[in-house]
Protein backbone atom coordinates (compact mmCIF):
# COMPACT_ATOMS: atom_id res chain seq x y z
CA UNK A 1 0.00 0.00 0.00
CA UNK A 2 1.25 2.93 -1.11
CA UNK A 3 -1.21 5.59 -0.02
CA UNK A 4 -1.91 5.80 3.19
CA UNK A 5 -5.53 6.17 3.04
CA UNK A 6 -7.42 7.18 6.21
CA UNK A 7 -9.72 4.84 4.03
CA UNK A 8 -10.47 2.63 1.41
CA UNK A 9 -13.02 2.05 -0.39
CA UNK A 10 -13.26 -1.39 -2.38
CA UNK A 11 -16.96 -0.58 -3.17
CA UNK A 12 -18.51 1.00 -5.97
CA UNK A 13 -17.85 4.31 -6.61
CA UNK A 14 -19.92 6.45 -8.72
CA UNK A 15 -23.27 6.04 -10.01
CA UNK A 16 -25.38 8.15 -12.66
CA UNK A 17 -28.59 7.17 -13.23
CA UNK A 18 -30.48 9.19 -15.73
CA UNK A 19 -28.65 12.92 -15.24
CA UNK A 20 -29.30 15.82 -16.90
CA UNK A 21 -27.74 19.11 -16.37
CA UNK A 22 -28.61 22.61 -17.74
CA UNK A 23 -27.08 25.94 -16.15
CA UNK A 24 -29.36 28.31 -15.42
CA UNK A 25 -32.18 29.16 -18.61
CA UNK A 26 -29.91 27.29 -21.08
CA UNK A 27 -30.54 24.17 -23.03
CA UNK A 28 -29.75 21.04 -21.58
CA UNK A 29 -26.09 20.02 -21.98
CA UNK A 30 -26.19 16.27 -20.51
CA UNK A 31 -29.28 14.28 -21.61
CA UNK A 32 -29.68 11.00 -19.43
CA UNK A 33 -26.58 10.29 -18.54
CA UNK A 34 -26.35 6.73 -17.16
CA UNK A 35 -22.80 5.65 -16.09
CA UNK A 36 -21.46 3.26 -13.28
CA UNK A 37 -17.82 4.00 -11.87
CA UNK A 38 -16.36 0.87 -10.23
CA UNK A 39 -13.47 0.49 -7.53
CA UNK A 40 -9.91 0.29 -10.10
CA UNK A 41 -11.67 1.41 -13.01
CA UNK A 42 -10.10 3.48 -14.89
CA UNK A 43 -12.31 5.37 -17.69
CA UNK A 44 -11.95 7.83 -20.03
CA UNK A 45 -14.61 10.76 -21.53
CA UNK A 46 -13.77 11.13 -24.88
CA UNK A 47 -15.81 14.20 -26.53
CA UNK A 48 -15.17 17.28 -28.69
CA UNK A 49 -14.58 20.98 -27.42
CA UNK A 50 -18.08 21.77 -25.10
CA UNK A 51 -19.19 18.61 -25.41
CA UNK A 52 -20.10 18.61 -21.55
CA UNK A 53 -17.13 16.88 -20.05
CA UNK A 54 -16.17 18.96 -17.69
CA UNK A 55 -19.58 19.17 -16.68
CA UNK A 56 -19.65 15.53 -16.01
CA UNK A 57 -16.62 15.62 -14.41
CA UNK A 58 -17.84 18.22 -12.09
CA UNK A 59 -21.07 16.82 -11.51
CA UNK A 60 -18.79 12.90 -10.51
CA UNK A 61 -16.70 14.84 -8.35
CA UNK A 62 -19.15 17.12 -6.21
CA UNK A 63 -18.42 20.20 -7.77
CA UNK A 64 -21.88 21.07 -9.13
CA UNK A 65 -25.10 19.10 -9.15
CA UNK A 66 -27.22 17.60 -11.46
CA UNK A 67 -30.54 19.15 -12.67
CA UNK A 68 -32.70 16.23 -12.75
CA UNK A 69 -31.48 12.13 -12.20
CA UNK A 70 -29.80 10.46 -9.31
CA UNK A 71 -25.88 10.48 -8.43
CA UNK A 72 -24.51 8.33 -5.81
CA UNK A 73 -20.88 8.69 -4.63
CA UNK A 74 -18.87 6.36 -2.21
CA UNK A 75 -22.62 5.23 -1.19
CA UNK A 76 -24.05 8.49 -1.01
CA UNK A 77 -27.42 9.78 -2.75
CA UNK A 78 -25.76 13.33 -3.46
CA UNK A 79 -28.79 14.75 -3.18
CA UNK A 80 -28.86 14.33 0.29
CA UNK A 81 -25.30 15.31 1.18
CA UNK A 82 -24.75 18.98 2.72
CA UNK A 83 -22.41 21.52 1.07
CA UNK A 84 -20.02 20.52 4.57
CA UNK A 85 -20.21 17.08 3.62
CA UNK A 86 -19.85 16.86 0.07
CA UNK A 87 -16.37 19.44 0.64
CA UNK A 88 -15.16 16.51 2.97
CA UNK A 89 -15.62 13.65 0.75
CA UNK A 90 -13.93 15.68 -1.84
CA UNK A 91 -10.57 16.86 0.51
CA UNK A 92 -10.78 13.36 1.69
CA UNK A 93 -11.49 11.17 -0.87
CA UNK A 94 -11.44 12.38 -4.48
CA UNK A 95 -8.38 14.36 -5.91
CA UNK A 96 -8.70 16.52 -9.41
CA UNK A 97 -5.63 17.26 -11.77
CA UNK A 98 -7.37 19.88 -13.98
CA UNK A 99 -6.36 21.54 -17.66
CA UNK A 100 -5.16 24.68 -16.31
CA UNK A 101 -1.59 23.95 -14.71
CA UNK A 102 -2.72 25.82 -10.71
CA UNK A 103 0.32 25.61 -8.38
CA UNK A 104 0.58 27.99 -6.23
CA UNK A 105 3.25 30.43 -6.95
CA UNK A 106 4.60 31.67 -3.95
CA UNK A 107 5.06 28.76 -2.04
CA UNK A 108 7.55 25.81 -3.08
CA UNK A 109 6.76 22.56 -4.93
CA UNK A 110 6.55 19.94 -1.22
CA UNK A 111 4.47 23.25 0.21
CA UNK A 112 1.91 22.97 -2.62
CA UNK A 113 1.39 19.09 -2.49
CA UNK A 114 0.98 19.29 1.40
CA UNK A 115 -1.97 22.06 0.75
CA UNK A 116 -4.60 19.61 1.12
CA UNK A 117 -2.86 17.74 3.89
CA UNK A 118 -3.22 21.07 5.41
CA UNK A 119 -6.76 21.76 4.70
CA UNK A 120 -7.40 17.96 6.76
CA UNK A 121 -5.51 19.57 9.76
CA UNK A 122 -2.62 17.11 9.22
CA UNK A 123 0.25 18.56 11.01
CA UNK A 124 3.84 19.91 9.77
CA UNK A 125 5.93 17.04 9.81
CA UNK A 126 3.61 14.40 8.79
CA UNK A 127 2.62 16.51 5.59
CA UNK A 128 6.34 17.33 4.52
CA UNK A 129 7.29 13.58 5.19
CA UNK A 130 4.42 12.49 3.50
CA UNK A 131 5.10 15.27 0.48
CA UNK A 132 8.28 13.78 0.32
CA UNK A 133 7.38 10.35 0.06
CA UNK A 134 5.63 11.41 -2.82
CA UNK A 135 8.47 13.09 -4.87
CA UNK A 136 10.32 10.57 -3.84
CA UNK A 137 8.04 7.87 -5.74
CA UNK A 138 7.57 9.92 -8.92
CA UNK A 139 11.14 10.71 -9.60
CA UNK A 140 10.69 14.14 -8.62
CA UNK A 141 12.13 14.45 -4.72
CA UNK A 142 15.06 17.23 -6.47
CA UNK A 143 12.03 19.55 -6.80
CA UNK A 144 11.52 19.95 -3.24
CA UNK A 145 12.19 22.90 -2.35
CA UNK A 146 11.85 25.04 -5.97
CA UNK A 147 9.11 27.31 -6.49
CA UNK A 148 6.75 25.93 -9.62
CA UNK A 149 8.31 28.70 -11.81
CA UNK A 150 11.64 27.14 -11.82
CA UNK A 151 10.42 23.60 -12.88
CA UNK A 152 9.01 22.59 -16.35
CA UNK A 153 5.41 22.51 -17.37
CA UNK A 154 5.20 19.26 -17.37
CA UNK A 155 7.02 18.65 -13.91
CA UNK A 156 4.29 21.15 -12.44
CA UNK A 157 1.69 19.29 -13.60
CA UNK A 158 3.18 15.88 -11.86
CA UNK A 159 3.77 18.11 -8.52
CA UNK A 160 -0.39 18.80 -9.43
CA UNK A 161 -0.80 14.85 -9.75
CA UNK A 162 0.53 14.52 -6.06
CA UNK A 163 -1.29 17.23 -4.63
CA UNK A 164 -4.19 15.47 -6.05
CA UNK A 165 -2.31 12.33 -3.56
CA UNK A 166 -2.06 13.65 -0.79
CA UNK A 167 -4.91 12.82 1.09
CA UNK A 168 -4.90 9.38 -0.15
CA UNK A 169 -7.99 9.87 -2.83
CA UNK A 170 -9.71 6.71 -3.55
CA UNK A 171 -10.98 9.09 -6.78
CA UNK A 172 -8.98 11.02 -9.49
CA UNK A 173 -10.59 13.05 -11.44
CA UNK A 174 -8.33 14.20 -14.16
CA UNK A 175 -10.03 16.83 -16.83
CA UNK A 176 -7.92 17.35 -19.74
CA UNK A 177 -4.83 16.96 -17.91
CA UNK A 178 -1.95 16.60 -20.55
CA UNK A 179 -4.43 19.38 -23.01
CA UNK A 180 -0.92 21.54 -22.56
CA UNK A 181 1.93 19.50 -22.13
CA UNK A 182 4.11 18.11 -24.92
CA UNK A 183 4.19 14.67 -26.09
CA UNK A 184 6.92 13.33 -23.70
CA UNK A 185 5.09 14.91 -20.65
CA UNK A 186 1.83 13.56 -21.56
CA UNK A 187 2.95 9.92 -21.73
CA UNK A 188 5.43 10.43 -18.34
CA UNK A 189 1.62 11.59 -16.52
CA UNK A 190 -0.31 9.12 -18.45
CA UNK A 191 2.48 6.40 -16.91
CA UNK A 192 1.92 8.24 -13.34
CA UNK A 193 -2.44 7.58 -13.53
CA UNK A 194 -1.65 4.56 -14.98
CA UNK A 195 0.88 3.38 -11.93
CA UNK A 196 -1.68 4.98 -9.40
CA UNK A 197 -4.62 2.58 -11.05
CA UNK A 198 -2.72 -0.71 -11.04
CA UNK A 199 -0.41 -0.51 -8.16
CA UNK A 200 -2.98 1.08 -5.93
CA UNK A 201 -6.52 0.68 -7.13
CA UNK A 202 -7.29 4.40 -7.49
CA UNK A 203 -10.09 4.76 -9.57
CA UNK A 204 -9.36 7.58 -12.24
CA UNK A 205 -11.71 8.80 -14.84
CA UNK A 206 -10.40 11.70 -17.69
CA UNK A 207 -11.58 13.50 -20.01
CA UNK A 208 -10.55 14.47 -23.35
CA UNK A 209 -11.15 15.15 -27.01
CA UNK A 210 -8.02 12.72 -28.62
CA UNK A 211 -8.88 9.48 -29.41
CA UNK A 212 -4.93 9.04 -29.38
CA UNK A 213 -4.91 9.73 -25.24
CA UNK A 214 -8.10 7.96 -24.45
CA UNK A 215 -6.44 4.70 -25.30
CA UNK A 216 -4.76 4.85 -21.69
CA UNK A 217 -8.00 4.00 -20.13
CA UNK A 218 -9.56 0.43 -20.08
CA UNK A 219 -12.91 1.95 -20.78
CA UNK A 220 -13.80 4.64 -23.18
CA UNK A 221 -17.13 6.34 -23.48
CA UNK A 222 -18.39 8.91 -26.00
CA UNK A 223 -19.63 11.98 -25.17
CA UNK A 224 -21.57 13.68 -28.38
CA UNK A 225 -24.38 16.57 -28.37
CA UNK A 226 -25.29 15.59 -24.55
CA UNK A 227 -25.61 11.65 -24.84
CA UNK A 228 -22.71 9.15 -23.60
CA UNK A 229 -22.40 5.66 -24.89
CA UNK A 230 -19.90 2.93 -24.69
CA UNK A 231 -17.05 3.61 -27.29
CA UNK A 232 -14.99 0.31 -26.23
CA UNK A 233 -13.76 -1.24 -23.57
CA UNK A 234 -10.01 -3.19 -23.17
N1 LIG B 1 -20.96 27.56 -15.57
C1 LIG B 1 -21.52 27.53 -16.79
N2 LIG B 1 -22.57 28.32 -17.09
C2 LIG B 1 -23.15 28.28 -18.30
N3 LIG B 1 -22.75 27.48 -19.31
C3 LIG B 1 -21.70 26.68 -19.07
C4 LIG B 1 -21.02 26.65 -17.81
N4 LIG B 1 -20.01 25.75 -17.90
C5 LIG B 1 -20.07 25.24 -19.12
N5 LIG B 1 -21.06 25.79 -19.84
C6 LIG B 1 -21.45 25.45 -21.24
O1 LIG B 1 -21.75 24.08 -21.27
C7 LIG B 1 -21.29 23.48 -22.47
C8 LIG B 1 -20.40 22.30 -22.11
O2 LIG B 1 -19.24 22.79 -21.46
P1 LIG B 1 -18.13 21.86 -20.81
O3 LIG B 1 -18.80 20.93 -19.86
O4 LIG B 1 -17.09 22.73 -20.29
O5 LIG B 1 -17.66 21.03 -22.09
P2 LIG B 1 -16.25 20.35 -22.42
O6 LIG B 1 -15.52 20.16 -21.13
O7 LIG B 1 -16.60 19.06 -23.10
O8 LIG B 1 -15.53 21.26 -23.35
C9 LIG B 1 -20.58 24.56 -23.25
O9 LIG B 1 -21.48 25.06 -24.22
C10 LIG B 1 -20.29 25.61 -22.21
O10 LIG B 1 -20.26 26.88 -22.76
MG1 LIG C 1 -13.71 20.78 -20.46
Amino acid sequence: MHLNRKQVDTGPIASLRDVWKAYKGEEYILKGIDLGIGHGDFLCILGPSGAGKSTLLRIIGLLDRPSRGEVEVFGRNVAELSDDEAARIRLERIGYIFQSIDLIPHITIRENIEVPMYLRGVRGAERRARALELLDRFGLRHLADRYPHEVSLGEQQRVAAMRALANGPSLIIADEPVAHLDEENAQLLFELLKTLNREDSVSIVMATTSEEEAGVADRVYLLRRGRLSLGYQV
